[in-house]
């Protein structure tokens, strides 16, 4: 328990103050921000708000003219000090639902230290506000209830992964922020170095390859929360700069790694207040939620379970099942359920399907002689019509949706469209948390820039089996998934540093060209390096969770907006021509400089 002592402008905290304090002898006095004020006839009465909460100060003007003068003229979130007596509230005026609700401080003295500005929005409650003018008023939106006690919860998740991984004797170590690219697969920042005129450091995508070398470093147990930089287009659970929960641990296999976050987690969420099916987690292969949840984190809560139907569609003539199954991909379908589906929110959904890359969707209702109530029903055979309910399971009245494409785009548009429904018709238990792990990732994946390979995780997750077949290798990755959010990844390290070198060659980098980028690493390996392996926590999407908000934005004090700008500082900025200079820089105008999309 934290323990809020007095200060020089307080002797007590506005929000402890209890009848049990009524008639001290001793005069209170407290500090803090004009809540509200309200006057009846002639009494003032003020709500003041510190930390601790809030107490009702009284402002008599017989008793205290030249307090109640002050007071009457007191505007929202001035900031003052008042001194007085505590005394029992009136008949009738107690508030049972305030802890404080019981008495009021009748005010004898009050200093106005500061006063305000209209504040740009209410403090006093959390209704919606622009974000915009909340970020460039961030100071005044930390007042407000909901910020103020995310960025509290945010503290005691941090403290309680503290306290678990100090106690099971790991030691916290910083690591530059900054160094040379990390490959997590992401853009990076880029710092001029003025040293080195023409060179650049990188800011860390994260400590991975620092990690590794604490633990070639002997250090067995590291942990870090660790600031992460990576450039690239913002959703509402990425954010440009954001935090981990980093650790690292040698002489382990997965087992290891998992057991102790599962430790960090249950106590997170013990901590949070949050219920999770409790710890250890169930384990499902990447191969099984692709199949049957279309993508890589499942939402674990609710049913809606995708199916293949391609099986029953074989030898369909209707041209969009065909068109995807004889260049190789799939029909993929979902059974509703027995639902009444609007045609508006069938048009939705269809919607919802192509935004994520699907040429369209298909709908049917099962009619009750096995017929279908679809735009499509006409162009397949009875055959083929029944193939599919049974694939699905479907009875009469359930709503079938079916997507043609590859496997990838079929999966990721089903998902997103089984996400939807599950929402739309609450089949997500309020409350309940669930939480997972997904295993047995591919190692590699197609690259589409360079048509080789690249790493699902990043380059040192260790392999499983034999590197002379890429396409099929798995490897020893390992992501956590809660409510179908990816809240961390990690794996088993290569220590061998041949393995090292013949990964980094099938991602298409010479020798040379490792020994360039990596040597500082394969040279570790080559020192002595004991097998490890590890997880990041993305902390940022974790305390989210835990509040009970959708954007990482709202547990993080001072975020970028989704533009990637800083509102409030103006950040990113100008700079003055001569610090260009001094760092051997010349501005491009803007229309010549190169923007790449994003994927
Ligand atoms: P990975 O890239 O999976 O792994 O990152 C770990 C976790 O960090 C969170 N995360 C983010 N959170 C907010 N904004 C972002 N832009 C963002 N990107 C990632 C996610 C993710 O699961 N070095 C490896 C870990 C390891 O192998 O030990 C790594 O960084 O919750
Ligand atoms: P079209 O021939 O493009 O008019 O499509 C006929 C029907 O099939 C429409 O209902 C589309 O939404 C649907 N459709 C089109 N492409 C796909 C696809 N790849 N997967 C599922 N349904 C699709």
């Amino acid at each position: 328990m934290t323990e809020l002592t007095p200060n020089s402008y307080r002797t007590r905290w506005a929000g402890d103050l209890r009848e049990s304090d009524v008639d001290s002898p001793v005069p209170v006095t407290v500090s803090g921000w004009v809540h509200r004020r309200r006057d009846h006839g002639g009494l003032v009465f003020v709500d003041l708000r510190d930390r601790s909460g809030l107490v009702q100060l009284v402002f008599h003007p017989e008793e205290a003219a030249e307090a109640h003068g002050v007071a009457h003229a007191l505007r929202s979130e001035d900031v003052v000090t008042a001194t007085g007596v505590l005394v029992r509230r009136g008949e009738g005026q107690v508030n049972t639902d305030a802890p404080t609700g019981a008495v009021e401080l009748s005010v004898t003295k009050l200093v106005l230290i500061s006063s305000a500005e209209t504040p740009p929005f209410p403090v006093d409650e959390d209704g919606h506000v622009d974000e915009l003018i909340r970020l460039k008023n961030r100071a005044v939106d930390i007042r407000r209830p909901a910020l103020s006690r995310a960025l509290r919860l945010r503290h005691e998740v941090t403290r309680a992964i503290r306290h678990v991984l100090d106690t099971a004797g790991f030691t916290d170590v910083e690591t530059p922020v900054l160094t040379r690219s990390t490959p997590e697969g992401a853009r990076d920042f880029l710092v001029p170095a003025r040293t080195s005129p023409g060179e650049f450091f990188a800011l860390p995508q994260s400590p991975q390859l620092f990690k590794q070398l604490l633990m070639v470093g002997g250090i067995e147990r590291y942990y870090q929360i660790a600031r992460c930089f990576r450039d690239e287009d913002l959703r509402a659970d990425r954010q440009p700069e954001f935090t981990q929960m980093d650790l690292e641990m040698s002489f382990v296999e997965e087992d290891d790694v998992l057991e102790i976050t599962e430790r960090v987690l249950t106590h997170v969420f013990e901590v949070a207040g949050l219920q999770v099916n409790p710890a250890p987690w169930a384990r499902m292969t990447h191969a099984e939620s692709m199949s049957r949840f279309g993508n890589d984190r499942p939402d674990t809560r609710f049913g809606l379970e995708l199916a293949d139907v391609g099986q029953a569609l074989g030898a369909t003539e209707f041209k969009v099942f065909r068109g995807a199954l004889d260049s190789g991909g799939v029909v993929w379908g979902l059974n509703a359920g027995n639902v009444e589906v609007p045609r508006s929110e069938l048009d939705a959904l269809t919607d919802l399907a192509k935004r994520h890359g699907a040429g369209g969707l298909v709908w049917a209702f099962v009619e009750a002689d096995g017929g279908w109530r679809s735009p499509v029903g006409k162009f397949l055979s009875d055959d083929e019509r029944a193939g599919v309910i049974a694939a699905l399971s479907a009875s009469e009245g359930d709503l079938m949706l079916l997507v043609a494409d590859s496997q990838a785009t079929a999966g990721a548009a089903l998902s997103a469209v089984r996400i939807d429904l599950g929402q739309r018709r609450g089949l997500v238990p309020d409350g309940l948390h669930h939480a997972l792990w997904v295993t047995d990732f591919p190692m590699f994946e197609p690259d589409s820039n360079s048509g080789g390979w690249t790493a699902l995780h990043h380059p040192f997750t260790a392999p499983s089996g034999d590197l002379g077949d890429p396409a099929s290798l798995k490897s020893r990755a390992y992501d956590i998934i809660l409510d179908g959010v990816e809240i961390g990844g990690g794996s088993i390290r290569i220590h061998d540093p041949e393995t090292q070198a013949k990964v980094l060659e099938i991602i298409g980098m010479t020798a040379a060209e490792s020994e360039e980028r990596f040597g500082f690493l394969l040279r570790a390996l080559r020192q002595g390096a004991p097998p490890h392996g590890g997880i990041a926590l993305g902390v940022d999407r974790l305390v989210a969770l835990c509040a009970g908000h959708d954007s990482i934005r709202d547990v993080i004090a001072f975020p970028k907006s989704a533009s990637s700008q800083d509102p409030l500082t103006g950040a990113p900025g100008e700079v003055d021509p001569a610090q260009l200079k001094e760092i051997g820089l010349q501005r491009l105008p803007v229309d010549r400089v190169q923007r790449t999309p994003e994927d």
